[in-house]
């Protein structure tokens, strides 16, 4: 993969997130949850216009993607025809000296704790411990006493509920293959060594897509899915030279996949390219081992070519918190501005997908601004998030919405009371219009679709 060339700006997006409401560590006031995060009331806005773009995209656009919402608890079994109960399995090893614990594989990108400049086993007092396999579902019981209520686990993935369900929606909405299935939902796993905010933690959000296709046409629709789901992760504005694609070789293929593609993600520093989605061919892995461990037939009949089969599997999986913190590494700057001393942090996002659309401002808090600008708000909010802020100087309150990345400021001030108008203030030029009023609605509501 290629080196990143972009600066390490985690820490302070960290500091910004929390400050700001985006992101707060899970029940921070008992010393946290390990890699367990709360999204606050603008990160929770960034989080659902993403799945709200993905869902748009994949389902809403398309007639031959049907949507679903499976629960997480899941028969036991499924995990056992999924191949996640033997092998969904990291290799552990802990370090006797410093009880440091890391993924065996993943020696080369760790740090020992006593010696940050050394990886651990290369310090002479290091004792690593022989490599076991750590299964990476969390387990739990379904049934009011422990002893004997059934194991059941916290889904690692949430594309085992598109698989059982593959006739139900298939033979419920009449599609023909190929079609596709998609869902959003919280997926659990107990990682080894979690880590980098949001990047990977034990619950976070999956938006997968399981297209079932006639065995034959599979590459076919693999290269259309890879080049497809590329283009999405631009048109969030992602910029282009930190998106990447890495294929999968050997023994980095998931037990499931024939083939796999990686869409990668410059996070900067020395996370650099990291992987936000997978694109995945499962082949007929999955609707085999269920219909054998089922004991149901799971085969498509295809009517004009009046012949049985098991679909083939193209598989798009793209995480919601990782790609929010794509989002955010993307979008974060720190610039000067022409004709001030002090400079600002403003996020760059895109207009469809930051938290708040719109801010509006009374220029001083008397002769009929705060009413005005109250009014405008209220209405504003019908149609879009809108914030309202009176307090400190004009420049402080653009520098407040810079920093969550708000696209566009209206200010109320004298002219407004006599004449109707106000100005909108653009968060990426910094140029401002006056408009009528009346017309800030469609001004902001066209620019931020
Ligand atoms: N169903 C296939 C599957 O789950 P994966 O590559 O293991 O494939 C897909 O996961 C995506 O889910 C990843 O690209 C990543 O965005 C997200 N993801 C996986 N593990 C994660 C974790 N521990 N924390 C945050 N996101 C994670």
């Amino acid at each position: 993969m290629p080196a990143s060339t972009q600066p390490d700006v985690m820490d302070k997006l960290v500091s910004l997130a929390k400050r700001r409401g985006f992101i707060f560590q899970s029940s921070e006031i008992y010393g946290g949850a390990g890699s367990v995060w709360d999204y606050g009331p603008l990160g929770v806005e960034l989080k659902k216009n993403l799945k709200d773009a993905w869902w748009h995209a994949m389902v809403r656009l398309r007639d031959d993607i049907e949507g679903l919402d499976a629960a997480i608890l899941m028969h036991p079994r499924v995990w056992e025809a999924s191949g996640h109960v033997a092998g969904f399995t990291d290799p552990l090893v802990d370090c006797r000296t410093c009880k440091g614990r890391f993924r065996a594989d993943k020696l080369q990108d760790a740090r020992c704790p006593q010696k940050p400049s050394k990886r651990p086993g290369e310090a002479e007092q290091c004792q690593l411990t022989e490599p076991r396999l750590f299964n990476l579902m969390f387990k739990t019981f379904m049934g009011p006493v422990e002893e004997s209520a059934a194991t059941v686990y916290l889904r690692p993935e949430t594309a085992q509920g598109i698989f059982v369900n593959f006739l139900n929606v298939q033979q419920s909405t009449r599609q023909k293959v190929p079609f596709g299935i998609a869902q959003i939902g919280k997926a659990f796993r107990n990682e080894i060594t979690p880590g980098n905010f949001i990047f990977r933690t034990r619950e976070f959000e999956q938006m997968e897509m399981q297209f079932f296709v006639e065995p034959g046409t599979d590459m076919e629709w693999f290269q259309f899915w890879k080049e497809e789901r590329m283009r999405w992760h631009q048109g969030l504005g992602l910029a282009a030279a930190r998106l990447n694609y890495h294929e999968h070789q050997g023994s980095e293929l998931a037990h499931y996949a024939r083939a796999a593609f990686d869409i990668e993600f410059d996070f900067g520093g020395t996370l650099g390219f990291q992987e936000v989605e997978g694109i995945h061919n499962r082949g007929d892995f999955d609707l085999s081992r269920h219909q054998e461990y089922s004991g149901k037939k799971l085969e498509y009949f295809d009517q004009p070519k009046n012949k049985r089969y098991l679909p083939y599997v193209i598989e798009t999986s793209v995480g919601a918190d990782r790609t929010t913190l794509a989002l955010l590494v993307n979008a974060y700057r720190e610039e000067t501005v022409q004709g001030e001393e002090e400079g600002r942090t403003v996020l760059r996002l895109s207009p469809s997908l930051a938290p708040i659309k719109a801010a509006v401002f009374a220029l001083t808090k008397k002769d009929g601004m705060p009413e005005m600008a109250h009014r405008i708000a209220s209405s504003l909010r019908q149609h879009f998030p809108t914030d309202y802020d009176e307090t400190g100087s004009i420049g402080k309150r653009y520098r407040r919405q810079d920093e969550v990345g708000t696209p566009f400021c209206i200010t109320v001030d004298g002219e407004s009371v006599k004449d109707g108008t106000v100005t909108v203030r653009d968060r990426d030029t910094l140029s401002q219009d006056r408009i009528a009023a009346d017309a800030v609605r469609d001004y902001v509501r066209e620019r931020i679709a």
